[in-house]
């Protein structure tokens, strides 16, 4: 049975909770080693609570830190031939528990300003408490952003539009483009190809003619409401809102392990 017909039966039972609750102590009881060695070793490295990693990334510690990392500079070298990187002003949309904006400071240039927001305020929180030289703000599942127009040069969002509906990817799309500065770099990951496996047939018929497909166990916004961006789907969504391709990556499958698509933007506004 696929993955999603299971899901699925365990949504229409309430069973999903449940098995959230499972997987967490499970994956608490496979990283307990390693978890305590990385915490003996390293003890002034700022940890989010357990649930929190879980729900936004993988709760094993030294993954969280030291991967965290190699992603910042993977982030900053699929930029770097189309911004020189000083006084910049950068946003990590979806910034969760600052897995990956908490290294840029050191990465790049300190003449740029970092910039963290998130619609779930238990991270924000974490953030603005725990991780310094960076600006935190809280936003709502839908926009606007507390920002300014045209006052980004940069706005990522990693796997941020895995999580959204249909509605909620045209409206972001406006809205970060609202405050990204002419010329300003879209950076964003989807779930493209490497990820049409995991569909029924049906599905992967309307993914391949340019629809966003859903699977939403959850509220929106959840972890566990997944979509799936065809890069049909995501060039219809650029051009609708101005923005140019400057590159598009597709996800490959490493270790078994389907990735995410990359998609760099700009928008032109005059
Ligand atoms: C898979 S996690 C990725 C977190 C972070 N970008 C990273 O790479 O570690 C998805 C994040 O998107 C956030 N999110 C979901 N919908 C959002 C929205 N409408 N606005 C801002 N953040 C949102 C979630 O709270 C969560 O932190």
């Amino acid at each position: 049975m696929k993955k999603i017909k299971l899901k699925k039966i365990l949504s229409k039972l309430n069973l999903l909770s449940f098995i959230e609750f499972i997987n967490f102590q499970g994956q608490k009881w496979k990283n307990r080693k390693s978890n305590k060695e990385f915490k003996k070793n390293n003890p002034k490295v700022k940890l989010p609570p357990d649930f929190y990693l879980y729900e936004t990334f993988n709760l094993n510690y030294e993954k969280f830190f030291t991967n965290g990392k190699p992603t910042a500079t993977w982030l900053v070298n699929h930029m770097i031939e189309f911004k020189d990187f000083k006084n910049l002003s950068i946003l990590d949309w979806g910034c969760g528990t600052g897995r990956v904006l908490r290294h840029l400071p050191a990465i790049i240039n300190s003449s740029n300003s970092f910039y963290g927001t998130d619609y779930n305020k238990k991270y924000i929180k974490w953030c603005s408490e725990n991780l310094e030289g960076i600006q935190f703000k809280n936003n709502f599942l839908k926009p606007p952003l507390d920002f300014k127009d045209n006052s980004m040069d940069i706005i990522y969002g990693i796997s941020i539009f895995t999580h959204l509906s249909e509605k909620m990817h045209f409206s972001w799309t406006n809205e970060l483009t609202r405050v990204l500065k002419n010329d300003g770099i879209l950076f964003l990951t989807t779930h493209g190809d490497a990820h049409r496996f995991k569909l029924l047939q049906k599905e992967q018929v309307l993914y391949d003619h340019g629809n966003l497909v859903v699977h939403g166990y959850r509220k929106e916004g959840n972890r566990l409401y997944a979509s799936y961006q065809s890069p049909k789907f995501m060039r219809t969504l650029c051009s609708r809102n101005n923005l140019e391709v400057l590159k598009h990556t597709p996800g490959e499958t490493v270790n078994g392990k389907p990735q995410q698509d990359i998609w760099v933007l700009k928008i032109t506004k005059n």
